[in-house]
Formats: structure tokens, sequence, C-alpha cells
């Protein structure tokens, strides 16, 4: 871990240059928008180890499986997140000296993400091998405001020669994908166009036909007055681009805007592509370069009135929750239900860019609180929309009813190709089922049932009872053969998560087909003959509920993450040498998979799903027991672990897990954030803050907060959407203030008791010193 950024409450910042950590900070000041987005490559060219990274949302390849020995039920294909055309390359060249950081003597380097406005910007001064000093300072966006567009301004100033400058604007479409199992390139060029004011380039994937068009257009000013000369053109395979030559006196500055456009297939018709791009692209040189800049700081503007988190006292935590905040909002804006949430996001490849669990356990509840309900609704009817697949992928496997949603997925169908994973860690579909529960507790809109969530919930139901086996001599449900969350433990038997998550869905599948019939008569009528319901099948369902089987310890009092885990040797983290850390990277796997060692919360991510139907003492005997040999090797665990340990005013373990969560990347706790950052977590650490310091729960359709303070800060504050209200709760030692920031009243619950917050009002509470 080496910490080299600098702390500031809205900004990234870093002050030196060095190509050791530059595929980190590629990762770390990615920007985007929920549409596209890429890592923080810089305009010029450059020599030194760097992944070059554009990505387009939804513009996938489906990568032939590539496996050492293949097994039956294996998917065809891992489908890639695509790296898609370079649209912000501007190489320049001093005297006809390629300007490349990896060659030059690098001062005043300075690389920002403005967080507060949405820019990505850098400086530095580069001394070349003969001796030309130049001056660069560079800003860019990916415009929120105008999806499909991207801008740069870029300038240079020579410092001590007078010579020649040639500007290079162009697009790079002969593009390949770091993790391309075969080594191939997964983009055919479809057409290009290139003009001394710009060009376009059309790549079509060479499976699935996705179409991208890319255009730029550009403006040279040398001194404030726009260039008047030449430009000459270059088209080559998967490439346009124009050079222009400028001569400059030492001091002079030369000014370049580009602005690039990027259309896809999955929004125009393919014969629309290139007028979509140049009509997105003239309107926003029109605008202009200032404009573009102003609409993205109003439009960050807005993001950060629903969704900030303030931390007084604490700069780093401060920081840190904004970046959070920040690359998930640039990641998923929720308007298009096709999309979701990688977990690298627009920041690099790793995990292909699919879907996970990660969405529904951990992201739903970020955008439920911080959005529009129609965006975590969204979330929910990507998955409806892939029921279809899901049943497929469960008489794939051969079962004969229900659904088994993939691991990994980009249109429904299963992509992971690992059996302990793919076959086994059939949790997830728990967490799908949870989403909906979360979705409907949170908002009261169960309607939703009804219109979408009933099917899912019936045939995820389905996939249980037929997972489950009945044992006579026990005279319980077991399931056998399993993955569970802790993935360092493979086929193991009855992990106390995934029974109590499949037992928990078919009671709320009872629950939610029970308020359908009663509430919405024919529409219940017309789902169980769609679903044709059998009376036997619920019957069996609360069978299975009363006689699951789940694994406990009687003595120590907790739930055992599976059968035979008391047969492991316990040893706790702290008593391994911290050069056997991080496991995964030390040990065999052989020796992981035998050890007592959890990657990620299992049990206890259990024990906060289900929070309300535990006690306190229960929660804390199983915290006691799994946090200690825990290894957070998975960036979804310290959050979880941050909440509990709120719950149960465990301040300093809560703090430790936050900052943990919170700075994973920007510390590179897990030494990997060069692949790109661990977005999906992300919605975890603003889970610490607002779920756990917060204590937040809806609970009987009500909001109930639990403030604590961590003890490190002298006051914190966030922001909750809640069933037409926004508040802002904001808790110091002595008070707890909920400000309602709408006209739509709200009641809540702080610290045991019942308030009401009319519209535009305040309350305030006793603190978060107060016990409960
Ligand atoms: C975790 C999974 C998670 C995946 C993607 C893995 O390391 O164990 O739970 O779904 O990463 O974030």
């Amino acid at each position: 871990m080496k910490q080299y950024l600098t702390i500031n409450e809205w900004s990234i910042i870093e002050e030196s240059f060095d190509p050791q950590t530059q595929e980190i900070s590629e990762s770390v000041f990615s920007i985007g928008n929920g549409y596209m987005g890429g890592r923080a490559n810089f305009e010029e060219q450059y020599s030194g180890p760097s992944l070059q990274g554009s990505y387009m949302a939804g513009v996938y390849y489906p990568d032939k499986t590539r496996v050492g020995w293949w097994k039956n039920g294996y998917p065809e294909y891992f489908a890639k997140v695509l790296n898609s055309t370079n649209w912000i390359g501007i190489n320049i060249g001093l005297d006809g000296t390629p300007l490349d950081l990896a060659n030059c003597t690098v001062s005043e380097f300075r690389r920002v993400l403005n967080m507060k406005e949405g820019t990505l910007s850098r400086s530095f001064t580069a001394t070349t091998q003969d001796g030309k000093e130049v001056k660069v300072e560079s800003i860019r966006i990916v415009s929120m405001v105008r999806q499909e567009i991207g801008a740069i301004r870029y300038s240079l100033t020579p410092l001590n020669f007078a010579g020649n400058i040639t500007v290079t604007p162009y697009l790079d479409g002969d593009i390949k994908n770091k993790d391309s199992n075969y080594d191939e390139k997964f983009w055919n060029e479809v057409e290009k166009k290139a003009g001394p004011e710009g060009g376009h380039l059309t790549l079509k994937t060479k499976k699935l036909d996705f179409h991208v068009t890319s255009a730029f257009v550009f403006d040279i000013l040398l001194n404030g007055e726009p260039v008047a000369a030449e430009a000459e053109v270059l088209e080559q395979d998967k490439y346009v681009g124009s050079t222009v030559n400028v001569p400059v006196q030492s001091g002079d500055q030369l000014v370049i805007y580009k602005y690039a456009a990027n259309v896809t297939s999955r929004n125009y018709g393919l014969g629309q592509l290139v007028d979509a791009a140049s009509a997105a692209l003239q309107s926003a040189q029109e605008a202009g370069f200032v404009a573009l800049l102003t609409e993205q700081a109003t439009a960050w503007g807005d993001k950060w009135k629903e969704s900030d988190i303030i931390i007084e006292g604490d700069v780093s935590a401060q920081q840190a929750i904004r970046f959070n905040i920040f690359q998930l909002n640039q990641t998923y804006t929720g308007e298009d239900d096709r999309l979701n949430i990688g977990p690298k996001g627009f920041t690099g490849e790793k995990y292909g860019g699919s879907t996970y669990w990660d969405t529904e356990a951990y992201c739903v509840p970020f955008y439920l609180s911080t959005a529009d309900s129609a965006i975590a609704r969204n979330l929910l009817i990507y998955r409806y929309k892939h029921l279809e697949k899901a049943k497929e992928n469960a008489r794939k496997l051969g079962y004969r009813k229900g659904a088994l949603y993939p691991m990994v997925t980009m249109n429904g169908e299963e992509c992971h190709n690992e059996w302990e994973i793919t076959f086994e860690e059939i949790h997830r579909n728990g967490a799908i089922a949870y989403a909906i529960y979360n979705y409907v507790n949170y908002t009261g809109d169960k309607a939703y049932l009804g219109q979408y969530g009933l099917e899912v919930l019936v045939e995820i139901a389905r996939f249980w009872e037929e997972r489950v086996n009945y044992v006579a001599h026990k005279d319980k449900y077991v399931m056998l053969g399993v993955t569970g969350p802790n993935e360092y433990e493979n086929n193991v038997n009855n992990n106390w998560y995934t029974n109590r998550m499949a037992a928990w869905t078919m009671e709320y599948t009872l629950e939610a087909l029970a308020y359908v019939q009663e509430n919405e008569g024919s529409r219940y009528a017309e789902l169980a003959d769609k679903l044709e319901l059998l009376e036997s099948e619920t019957a069996k369902w609360s069978e299975i509920i009363a006689k699951m089987y789940y694994p406990a310890d009687e003595e120590r009092g907790i739930f055992l993450q599976q059968d035979g885990f008391l047969d492991k040797e316990i040893i706790q983290v702290k008593d391994v040498l911290p050069e056997n850390l991080p496991l995964n990277q030390k040990w065999s796997w052989d020796r992981i998979l035998r050890s007592c060692f959890i990657k990620q919360a299992d049990v206890l991510q259990g024990l906060y799903f289900l929070g309300d139907r535990y006690d306190l003492e229960t929660k804390k005997r199983n915290f006691d027991f799994y946090e200690p040999i825990t290894v957070h090797e998975s960036s979804l665990s310290p959050c979880i672990h941050s909440i509990l340990a709120s719950e149960l005013g465990y301040k300093e373990k809560a703090y430790e897990m936050y900052l943990r969560t919170s700075r994973l990347d920007l510390d590179n706790y897990n030494n990997d954030t060069e692949d790109g950052c661990h977005t999906t977590s992300m919605a975890g650490t603003w889970m610490s803050v607002v779920h756990g310091f917060g204590g937040l729960r809806v609970l009987n359709d009500r909001l109930v907060l639990n403030p604590s303070n961590p003890g490190h800060w002298t006051s914190y504050s966030f922001k909750i959407m809640f069933r037409g209200s926004r508040l802002k709760v904001t808790v110091t030692d002595a008070q707890v203030t909920v400000s309602n920031e709408t006209e739509v009243p709200a009641s809540l619950t702080i610290h045991g008791k019942e308030y009401m917050v009319n519209g535009l009002g305040t309350v305030s509470a006793g603190g978060a010193s107060v016990t409960v």
C-alpha cells in the first residue's frame, strides 16, 4: 500500500509523476457518465506502462471460453466489456520529437479529479531529451448532460525554444482488450473519413454486430487566434486523424479544443450513426468548451445535492466518501434499464464489466436512497427481463423448474466459468430476491410485486425447492455442494447464509403472493395462470421453511458457516505473519481452502440482510467469532463488517473497516487498483456511513435512524430520499438534526422516539452519544 494522493475534501490530487503508479492513477482518476467512460490516460502519446481504456456501457464481446478442462454446463463465452475507440488522443510533436512523458524529465506535475464539477485536469512541465521545455495544461470532461460527448482543452507553451509544434488529434480504434482470451482483437472497421477539421470512424464487433461510431472535431488557437494552417489528413486501419503544424515562439500559448462524440447501435439504426454523431458533435462545438464545463458543473451540483455526505473533522474520510459517491454516480445513472453496474465500472476490464450479485446486494441501497426510485426499479427490471434466460440456465443445469440467475452476465446468459462459482455460488439468487424486498420495503411500491416482482420470486423459490433435499434421519432439508459468499471455501454442505436466504426467499414469496391475491385479485389469477402455480408448491415451500437445516454451534452460540467449519483449525488473522497476506497472493489455493480464513462476510452478510430478525447478542457472538478470522480480501467485505460493528457499538472496528472500504482504491489496499476501481463495493462504503454510522433502516414503512459517531468526526451528514421527501441528516455528539429539503413531510424514528419532519421543516433529537 502506497499513499501518494493528496488529501483534499473535493478533489483527488496527484502532485508528482511516477511511472510506477501511473496505472493505479489511470484507474483512480477515471471519468464517465453512465453511458461511457474511460481511464485517465494521457492525451499525448505515452510509451510507459499503461492500460489505454475507453468503454461504452452495454457494448460487450462474447469471448470464447478458455478453461483447462471443459465441464458440461460451462457457458460458451465470457462477456467482456469492450475496450473501444480511443477518442481522447492528441499527439504532440516538438520539432519532430513526440512529447512522451516516458522519455522526458517531468516537473510540476499535477493531476486533479475535481469531483465537485466533474473534470479531470493535468498540468506539468516536460523537458525533452534534447532540452526543449514545454508547459502543458489539460482539462477533460465526459459530459453528464450530453451523454455522447467528451471534450478536452489542451494547452501548450514552449518555455525555452522557438520551432514547430505538430498537433495530431485522432481517433484510434485499433484497440485490444487486455484480458482477451485468445489474444484476439474484437473490432472490425466499417467505415471512416478524415478531414482537415476532424473525422469519424465506425467499428463493429466481430461477434454480435455492435457498431460504434466515434467522431471528432477540433479547434486550434495560437495566443487566442485561430490557427489557419492546412491540416494533413491521416487515415490508417481503424484510425483517423489530422496533423496541424504550428510555428511557435518561446512563450506562445497553443490551445487545442477537441470535441468527440461516441454513438452506438444500441441507440441508433446503423444508417443513423454517423449523422447522430455529427449532430451531437456540432451542437457541442457550437456550445463551446466553457459552456460544456458550466453545464457539467451544474449537473454534478445537482448530483451532489442528492447524494453528498459531509464529514467534518476528518478530511481523509471526507475525500474518500466523496470519491466513492462520485464513482458510483458516473458509473450508473439509471436511465437505461438495459444497463447495469460492472464491478469495475468504466475504470478497467477485470471481471468482464458484467453484472454480479454486487448490484442487488450492495448497489441497490445506494440508488434507493440517493436517486429517484425509478433508478433502483430499473436495476430490478433488468433482472426481470432476464428471467427467461435464468430459467433456461436452470434447465441447462438439469433443473426441472425455477430460475437460476447467472453469477456473471451481460444479457442474462451465464458467462462465468469456474465450476465452484458458476454452479455453486447460487446464493446470488437470494440477493436478487432480497433486492425486490428491499425496493418494496423502502419505497412502499407494493404494486411492483404484481407487475414484475412476483414472477421473479416464484421462479427463484422454485429453484430453491429443487435445490434442497430432504434427509429423513434429520427430518430436515439440506443444501449440499455450494459456495457461499466466502469464496475461500468451495463445495461445502449447508452454507448457513445460502440456506437462510433460500428459506427467506420462500417466506417472502409466500408473503408477496398473499399480498397480490388479497389486493389485486385479477392480477393474481393472471399470474397464477401464467406461472402455472400449484398449491402443492406453496405447501412445499412452507414445509421447507419449517424444516430447513441451519448448522450452528450451541456452545459458542453461533451459526456455522457450513457443516464442517469447526473441523478447521481456528486461527485469528492477527496471528498470521504479515508476509502471508494477502493470502490470495501468497498461499496456494489448496492451503486457502483448508484454512479457516474467510474472504468476505458470509454468516455476517445474512445477519446484515435479515438484521431485524436477530437480536444484538446473536449478532455480537457471530461477529466476535467470524470477524477475527476474516481477511477481507474481497472489496465487498469491510463495509458489511463496518455496518455490523457500528450496530454493536464497536466504534474503533467500525471506523477501521470504514477507512478500509472507503479508501480501498485511493490507498490501493488490495494492491490491485491498477486493474480498475472496485466500483460496486463503493456502494458498500456509502452503506457503511448511512446504514452503519447513521443506523438507517426502514421498518414497517417507517424510516428508522440510530446514529452513532465513529469517534473521529466532529459531525457528519448525509442525504436520503424517502417516499417523496429528501432529508438531510446531520449527526453530532450532542444532536441529530433532520432537515426536510422538500415539501413532502416525513415521519421517522430516531433513537427509538417518533418524529414528524414537516415539509421544509427540521427536527432535532438526542445526539450520537445516546445509547440505544
Ligand atoms: C467476490 C464476489 C464478487 C466479485 C465481483 C469477488 O472477489 O468474492 O462476491 O461478486 O468479486 O465483485
